[in-house]
């Protein structure tokens, strides 16, 4: 997709008028000819700017090449930002399938949010549809943004980046699974953050059985994949200061193992890496706008599968942290390969602070349907600081219970716990159980995304499918650590 700005509204191709409650029609000056027409359409359909209102007048006299739209954009405030972003993503929504190249008319001072709301509705994944019928495909190329601001191009800069890795997240979730697994993903990381500054370093079996990450290898255990650790670095901030650590799930396909998953919608766990999309997105955005600040970004890659060779239930696993676990249901894995890298990075960073992010549980699903990610964290400042990052951006969180009373659910007949603690609370024994993970005194945070990470239906900022949630999140967090 091409995004530009423009001083000028072009008089061809599809124009988006957004249009306040109650506010004249006013079109910009090389439209000023099409504006009877415009008004006489409007008046005949009770247009008056109610929210998501919309009047199309084709071929207006003075204007015969341009569609107008003109879009109800309720009462609007411009210094919103993210009222701004949402109206963006639906004054692009309502006209992408047809059109080819779009300009929308910004209010004034919001043309940077604006074109960020609209890129980001505007994602289409195709590159596997190859021999579709033109008009089956998605014909947008071209987003204008119409503004008079000088400063607009430059404001948008860093929100570009930070659609960059949306972007990325989204790829990475809706890409296929035999096409996705852990060494093509691991390769990938390489591949798009290398050239931005990111060292990427990747741990394969051999590696993680020297370190004792025998949890998480009991998870690949069926896979004919080889499991792999992916670390990424990203030093902006001053040498020597502890990093932030962002951890994620990265299931690139979740059949459940021995506990297989029942048939149907299996295919929906090519999903399951949503919490590692998230952290690599979360590293494109920060290191395509050089944050000032070190942050490590460190994500688990395993393909859970049934096999001959597979964990069974009932085993027992070592830990790097020393821990036992017994194995109650194989499907209960995300847990299982996050103990393994929460302790690697802890032994090896030392962090300021950990987030992770992970598809873990449908329990939340059923706690908090597709609206907001669950948060787990018995520490206030970190849950205050995360409250703060997801109103400012728009990747809504909801704080989960979490604490002794959860830990005691995991507790095991024979091992030093088990990995599953039944149907209740289940979202929160699984947080309990990462708990068991973390060192005591590290401020640590837990997000469960199983409900936000992919979607069944379209949001003003999101097309169905995968969201990219925890990018726009994960990169507000870190703003708040720099400087
Ligand atoms: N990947 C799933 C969780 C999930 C469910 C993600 C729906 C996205 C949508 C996870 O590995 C899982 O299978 N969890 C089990 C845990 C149970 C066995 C304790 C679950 O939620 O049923
Ligand atoms: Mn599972
Ligand atoms: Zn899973």
């Amino acid at each position: 997709m091409e995004l530009n700005f423009a001083q000028n509204c072009p008089t061809t191709g599809t124009i988006v008028v957004p249009i306040a409650k109650e506010a004249d029609i006013v079109l910009p000056e090389s439209l000023s000819g099409a504006e009877g027409d415009v008004r006489r359409a409007a008046r005949a359909s009770d247009f008056a700017g109610k929210a998501g209102q919309t009047v199309t007048i084709a071929g207006p006299a003075a204007a015969e090449g341009a569609t107008i739209v003109l879009f109800g954009a309720g009462e609007v405030n411009a210094s919103d930002d993210l009222a701004m972003q949402r109206l963006g993503g639906k004054a692009i929504a309502g006209v992408m399938k047809k059109a080819s190249s779009v300009a929308i008319v910004a209010p004034d001072g919001a043309a940077a949010r604006l074109a960020f709301g609209a890129i980001q509705r505007s994602y289409t994944f195709t590159k596997y549809m190859k021999k579709a019928e033109a008009d089956q495909l998605p014909q947008l190329k071209t987003i204008t943004i119409v503004t008079s601001e000088e400063g607009a191009e430059a404001a948008y800069a860093p929100l570009g980046e930070l659609y960059a890795g949306v972007k990325l997240a989204r790829d990475l979730v809706t890409e296929p699974p035999n096409v996705l697994y852990p060494e093509s993903y691991a390769e990938l990381c390489r591949d798009e953050l290398t050239g931005l500054g990111v060292e990427v370093e990747v741990l394969g079996e051999a590696e993680m059985e020297k370190l004792g990450m025998h949890m998480m290898l009991g998870v690949g255990q069926g896979s004919v994949r080889e499991s792999k650790t992916v670390i990424m670095r990203w030093s902006g901030g001053k040498d020597g200061d502890r990093p932030l650590a962002l951890v994620g799930k990265g299931v690139t396909f979740d059949t459940g193992g021995i506990s297989l998953k029942p048939g149907a919608n299996m295919d929906e766990m090519k999903m399951d890496m949503g919490g590692s999309a998230a952290v690599v997105g979360a590293m494109r955005a920060i290191a395509g706008r050089k944050a000032k600040c070190n942050v490590v970004g460190l994500i688990g890659l395993v393909e859970n599968m049934p096999d001959g060779n597979a964990q069974r239930p009932g085993d027992i696993v070592d830990t790097m942290s020393g821990q036992t676990v017994e194995i109650l249901n194989t499907d209960a894995e995300g847990r299982l390969v996050l103990g393994d890298v929460l302790t690697y990075a802890q032994e090896t960073y030392k962090p300021k602070a950990i987030v992770d992010l992970a598809t873990l549980t449908g329990a939340i699903i059923i706690a908090l349907a597709y609206e907001h990610g669950g948060m787990f964290t018995e520490d206030d400042s970190l849950a205050s600081d995360l409250m703060e990052a997801s109103a400012a951006s728009d990747d809504s969180l909801w704080r989960m219970p979490l604490g002794d009373a959860h830990r005691k659910m995991i507790k095991s007949d024979v091992a030093d716990m088990k990995n599953i603690g039944g149907r209740d609370g289940g979202s929160s024994s699984a947080a309990a159980f990462l708990s068991r993970f973390i060192e005591k005194g590290t401020p640590w945070a837990h997000l469960d995304i199983a409900g936000t990470a992919w979607k069944k239906a379209d949001t003003d900022t999101e097309p169905k499918g995968g969201t990219g949630f925890g990018v726009r999140l994960l990169d507000q967090w870190v703003s708040q650590h720099e400087g």
